[in-house]
């Protein structure tokens, strides 16, 4: 599988028992982590038939039929007591949060998770529902850097910091990390330049020192 991000998210299922592969689109995901043996079955689902055609397809060019289970589902309603780990990659993290809220998650053991956008909410979110992050990584896929989360019962105390970057990708302090935080730095230089009052400069000021002590 070409995508780096699928790749490393589907790394984080070894060793469970069936994958939960919820907005799955393509359905590659769920493919890849039965294929490579890291779970035994998988349900691929997704809330639109346009998207899940295009699992069912590649399930069936691999022959994959009976351990890649396409199912049309809004959320996670469908979750039963084989589904140990769950995963929801690329959508905002708004959405995440209201699916993850909505499902019985009692089987579920592990989440891994990828939010396009609001990852301060959804780290918000996980510390109050009682998920503790117990890894983290920072990808760059096609010019994009994607905040992958992996979680398991337990509790966490996050600064605001951290629910916005990650604990764990702000103390590993990456290649990917540094560039992504130069690059925010970069806009907010602008943006000060072109700031109209007083008030929004020292406020753009006061973002800017925050993350230059996060590179620090
Ligand atoms: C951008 S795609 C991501 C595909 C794949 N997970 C990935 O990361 O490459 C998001 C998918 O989530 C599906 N989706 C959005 N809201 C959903 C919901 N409430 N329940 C299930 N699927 C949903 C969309 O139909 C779409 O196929």
């Amino acid at each position: 599988m070409k995508s780096l991000r699928l790749q490393r998210a589907g790394l984080y299922t070894k060793g469970f028992n069936c994958l939960g592969d919820c907005g799955t689109d393509h359905g590659k995901l769920p493919i890849y982590c039965v294929e490579q043996g890291f779970v035994k079955k998988a349900y691929a689902s997704d809330n639109k038939e346009g998207p899940l055609d295009n699992a069912v397809k590649n399930i069936q060019d691999k022959g994959l039929q009976n351990k890649v289970i396409p199912l049309l589902a809004d959320g996670l309603v469908y979750l039963n007591e084989e589904i140990d780990v769950v995963s929801i990659l690329g959508m905002g993290g708004r959405m995440i949060v209201s699916i993850l809220k909505t499902a019985d998650l009692s089987h579920v053991k592990r989440l891994i998770l990828i939010a396009n956008s609001e990852n301060f909410l959804l780290r918000d979110f996980l510390e109050q529902a009682e998920w503790l992050i117990i890894a983290e990584e920072l990808i760059k896929e096609n010019g994009k850097f994607y905040q992958l989360l992996i979680l398991e019962k337990g509790l966490m105390n996050l600064s605001n910091i951290e629910k916005e970057f990650g604990p764990f990708i702000i103390k590993e302090k990456s290649e990917n990390f540094e560039e992504m935080l130069k690059l925010l730095l970069k806009k907010l230089i602008v943006a000060k330049l072109e700031a109209k009052s007083d008030s929004a400069k020292k406020k753009i000021e006061t973002r800017i020192k925050e993350l230059e002590e996060v590179l620090m």
